[in-house]
């Protein structure tokens, strides 16, 4: 028999905190990069209801943020995780099996599915990201502010699951 896989569950999207961001941000198509920033601050994501609350209150269309949102890269349109983990694929990284890093990484936390990044927890979200700036200790990577180096697959996944304990999860 094939174990159900379980979805995450989304959370109400409190469109009063979209209100306070466009009162203090503007109304016009040049607050558009702002707003959309403030929004992913207090989201850590651009939410789809929130961008519609966007385009009924302000004089931003639907276009303009859809134009915004998908040319800068910064902008997540699913939500994160709790914890960001960022695992180095620079130079050293890479050599030093930073491809091995996240896929045991992934396979740790059941993300099968190429197109996402995400656990179904919610908990953790694996990018990978350019050098860090710490090669000395490849293969690297960060969880939130916190470094993390030599790291070997099997070392990775016993922080994943140091930090989700501390999670309480
Ligand atoms: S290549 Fe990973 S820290 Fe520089």
């Amino acid at each position: 028999m094939t174990k159900a896989k379980r979805q995450p569950v989304d959370e109400p999207i409190d469109l009063a905190a979209v209100d306070n961001i466009v009162r203090r941000t503007g109304t016009t198509a040049d607050a558009a990069i702002p707003i959309l920033q403030a929004i992913q601050s207090h989201f850590r994501y651009l939410p789809q209801e929130a961008l519609e609350h966007v385009c009924r209150t302000t004089e931003i269309t639907a276009a303009q943020i859809a134009g915004v949102s998908t040319f800068y890269s910064q902008f997540r349109h699913k939500p994160v995780g709790r914890h960001m983990v960022r695992v180095c694929h620079g130079t050293a990284c890479h050599v030093a099996g930073a491809p091995l890093i996240t896929e045991a990484l992934r396979r740790h936390l059941g993300i099968d599915d190429d197109h996402e990044d995400t656990d179904a927890d919610r908990l953790f979200t694996i990018e990978k990201v350019p050098c860090l700036g710490c090669c000395s200790l490849a293969p690297c990577m960060t969880i939130d502010d916190v470094t993390y180096g030599k790291l070997t697959p099997h070392k990775a996944t016993m922080i994943i699951d140091k930090v989700r304990k501390e999670s309480g999860r």
